[in-house]
Parts: C-alpha cells; sequence; structure tokens
C-alpha cells in the first residue's frame, strides 16, 4: 500500500479538503463544511442491510442535526449511480429519505484522505467511520467500527451533544454524560483558583475532581 492510503486523520488536525461527486451535486468539501458543525461518515456499500440500518437511522434523525446546526455527509466506494438507485429504492420499501450528500468516491481518493479504507479490514470498502468536525474546520471526535458492528446513533447524537456543550461552556464531561447531567469543571490552574473552587458550591470529591450542573 502506498502511504496516502495509511493516511489517518487525528483529533485535532483541520479537515482534509477535496472535491467530490454527491448526490446532491459537487461538493468542495471546506466550503461545505464553512461555519457549521459536520459529521462524515463512510458506509462499507450501498445495498447492503447494516448500511441501510445506519444511514436510515441518519435520515430519520436530520430534523435532530438540524436543530443542532449541523450538516451530515455520508460516504462510500460505489458510483453515484449505485447511491441513486439505494436511495430510490430505501425510500420505496420504506419511505425514509436520504436527503444529506452522499459522496460517490468511486476512486477511493476520499477514503484515504480519511483513514476510512482500513486494508485489514477490507481492500475495497470503506469501515464504519464518523468524522466530528467543528466550525472552524477542525475534526474534535473519530469513531472507527468493523465491517460487521452497526454504529450506535444514540452515542452519534450524545457526543455530538457533549462536544457543543463542553466548548459553548467551557466544561468536560464524565464518563457516560447525558444532556442535562452535571459536567466536569476543568482543573484550577492556580493556587487562588483551588481556594475559589474549595468555597464554591460544586459536587466536589476533591479539588480536581468538581462537577457542577449546566445552566
Ligand atoms: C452490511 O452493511 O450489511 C455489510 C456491508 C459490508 C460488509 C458486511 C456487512
Amino acid at each position: 500500500m502506498e502511504d496516502q492510503q495509511l493516511t489517518m486523520p487525528r483529533i485535532g488536525d483541520m479537515a482534509p479538503d477535496f472535491v467530490a461527486m454527491t448526490t446532491t451535486g459537487k461538493m468542495q468539501f471546506s466550503e461545505y463544511i464553512k461555519g457549521k458543525w459536520v459529521i462524515l461518515f463512510s458506509h462499507p456499500a450501498d445495498f447492503t442491510p447494516v448500511c441501510t440500518t445506519e444511514m436510515s437511522g441518519f435520515a430519520l434523525e436530520q430534523k435532530f442535526f438540524d436543530e443542532l446546526d449541523t450538516k451530515l455527509v455520508g460516504l462510500s466506494i460505489d458510483s453515484i449511480h449505485s447511491h441513486i438507485a439505494w436511495v430510490n429504492n430505501v425510500k420505496k420499501n420504506t419511505g425514509v429519505l436520504f436527503e444529506f450528500p452522499i459522496i460517490a468516491d468511486i476512486d477511493m481518493k476520499v477514503s484515504k484522505l480519511y483513514g476510512m479504507l482500513q486494508p485489514g479490514e477490507s481492500e475495497t470498502a470503506a469501515v464504519r467511520a464518523v468524522f466530528f468536525i467543528d466550525p472552524s474546520g477542525k475534526i474534535r471526535l473519530i469513531m472507527y467500527y468493523p465491517l460487521n458492528v452497526g454504529r450506535n446513533m444514540e452515542e452519534i447524537k450524545r457526543v455530538l451533544l457533549a462536544l457543543q456543550a463542553a466548548d459553548k461552556y467551557k466544561v468536560a464531561m464524565p464518563l457516560n454524560w447525558k444532556p442535562g447531567e452535571k459536567v466536569i469543571v476543568p482543573p484550577p490552574k492556580t493556587v487562588e483558583e483551588m481556594l475559589e473552587r474549595e468555597a464554591s458550591d460544586y459536587e466536589m470529591v476533591d479539588f480536581y475532581l468538581a462537577k457542577k450542573e449546566l445552566v
């Protein structure tokens, strides 16, 4: 395998730019994502069962993502004709329409750029990747699932809410955090901050582990 095929973007990297054909037209990724939260996700192949459940899951949550000002972009190593036929087939069979763009990555360019092609799993199909990209274009969270295990939509929604809340309130999220639960206040950086914290009403295990309600 060439080096490029082993590229793995990392958390904190700027999302690599590309031009691609999609089910909603030609896309310059940097333009599409400008100023928005974006979830870029790959699936191994059109007309396959697990992928159909996953893509339908994203489509059924379209309103949820719209309300969080978050754009969706799907991808697989299939042609635009295959994508369109699959979108049509799912719509006819289940009434669910995939409105978000799906990249036709037939030359594997984007899959390689984003480390979605993992040869130990498949030489020809993208793994189930999910990239969460913030409005500055930075990759903030990455998930990779194998071909035979579907992703968890509740977890995808949870981490998007967690990332957005962490940024907005400058806090961190503890194990299994869900919206409405207490969040972690970042540890104090000075003795003065530590003393202030001791006088606060935070739920505190010790000065470095303190939680508060989000108001
Ligand atoms: C599926 O989506 O069902 C699937 C796709 C590729 C390999 C295995 C399962």
